[in-house]
């Protein structure tokens, strides 16, 4: 099943450490090349012995114990098609959310920039400590795999969550990932997020309810399918590809057209204002005797249009967001807007769409209706979208 494959398993210092001695194994039944890094406390549980006799590989723990030309982080970082750290405690989780390199696992696991698996073992006080769930929060933004630890009875005696989930979903996990098919490989792909903000003065503004989660989810799913990606977005994101932090509609199509002429593909995720203020105010509004008060709105450009007029070899994906008439609306703007591809949904539902994790989407080309995709977390759909356009 991963023969040709190479598994970079790192262990830290807890005691679930000997379970991995069984994960090993699991990945060399099906014929994985297995690698393992320990940290210097790794070896008060487990033997190196052990673990060099399972992976049939020398185990590494020394820093500096250079062969050769190349130093080991790196060799080790460059051999490797993912690493899994478990168990992984909360010095090495805090370390690696840090950029900490102070032994040879932190420091291979910063060289490496194919997918890591994090499964963190530890008491559950620590587990629950804050700064041990924002450091994990940080890894995810970045692309790491977090596989939560399960609750029971603790090795340390307490009754909680901290135990090393099952070795099943580590090396599920793992198969996963090997096995994700890099359809977008060599693409560069631009995805818009988020609702335009259009300034009222400056302290009021016009914006929608937008939260920019499809787009943030089409756009991780592009570069973990292997795609160059850049995110124009309005709310803010912290990711391993390039993003571009925009505001207003005109800020976001500088933004899209600066890259168009390379892109392969543009997905406008984003909820674009219509319109914006004829005259922003440069000073605060003030409150008047009148009861009422009249701003005058000015059309904002259509960027999908203006993308489609413009486009030569791009693929360019819409989004139609319609409260009533779904498939009637998204028929007519996909032919006035002339895009290849529109993705509708239907905003009137409270479990689905905007601020939801979950969509239901019906994938449109010119030619009609091409897929209806069931209700799913975004990134489910995401991936459907991605495997219907390039699959
Ligand atoms: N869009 C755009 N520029 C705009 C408005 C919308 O690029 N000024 C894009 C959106 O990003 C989306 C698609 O056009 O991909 C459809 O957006 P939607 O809000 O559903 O439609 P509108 O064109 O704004 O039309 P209406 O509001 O009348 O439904």
């Amino acid at each position: 099943m991963l023969s040709g494959k190479t598994v970079l398993v790192g262990i830290t210092g807890g005691i679930a450490a000997y379970k991995i001695c069984e994960l090993i194994r699991m990945f060399k039944r099906v014929n994985a090349n297995v690698r393992v890094v320990c940290t210097p406390n790794a070896l008060n549980f487990v033997t190196k012995l052990t673990l060099q006799n399972l992976s049939q590989n020398e185990v590494g723990v020394e820093e500096f114990n250079i062969p050769d030309f190349k130093p080991e982080h790196i060799s080790y970082a460059d051999e490797a098609d993912v690493m899994v750290i478990a168990p992984a405690t909360a010095n090495t989780i805090s370390k690696l959310a840090s950029g900490i390199c102070d032994n040879l696992l932190t420091s291979v696991a910063c060289a490496f920039h194919k997918p890591v698996i994090i499964a963190p073992a530890m008491n559950c006080n620590m587990w629950q400590n804050p700064i041990i769930q924002e450091n994990l929060k940080n890894l995810k933004t970045y692309g790491y795999t977090i596989l939560e630890p399960e609750s029971g009875f603790l090795a340390c005696g307490y009754q909680g969550q901290g135990r090393l989930c099952a070795l099943e979903k580590i090396f599920d996990a793992t198969v996963k990932k090997l096995s994700t098919k890099k359809i977008l490989t060599g693409k560069k792909i631009i995805i818009t997020a988020g609702g335009t903000i259009e300034d009222i003065d400056p302290v009021r503004y016009i914006s929608n309810y937008s939260s920019g989660k499809m787009g943030i989810a089409l756009a991780d799913t592009a570069y973990e399918l292997g795609s160059d990606v850049e995110l124009v977005t309005t709310v803010p994101a912290k990711k391993p590809y390039v993003v571009t932090k925009v505001k207003s509609a005109f800020e976001m199509k500088n933004a899209v057209m600066e890259h168009f002429s390379d892109a392969d593909c543009v997905i406008m995720a984003a909820a674009v204002a219509d319109y914006h203020v004829k005259e922003k105010s440069a000073q605060k509004i003030k409150k008047t005797n009148d009861d009422e008060i009249t701003l005058t709105l000015v059309k904002n450009p259509d960027i999908l249009k203006s993308l489609c007029e413009l486009k030569t070899h791009q693929t360019v994906v819409g989004f139609c967001a319609e409260s009533e008439n779904l498939l009637e609306n998204a028929k007519e703007k996909i032919s006035k807007k002339g895009c290849d591809y529109l993705i509708a949904n239907d905003i009137s539902r409270k479990d689905i769409g905007f601020s939801s994790d979950y969509n239901e989407v019906t994938i449109l080309s010119s030619a009609g209706v091409v897929k209806e995709l069931e209700k799913a977390d975004k990134y489910t759909i995401a991936r459907q979208i991605f495997e219907e356009i390039y699959g």
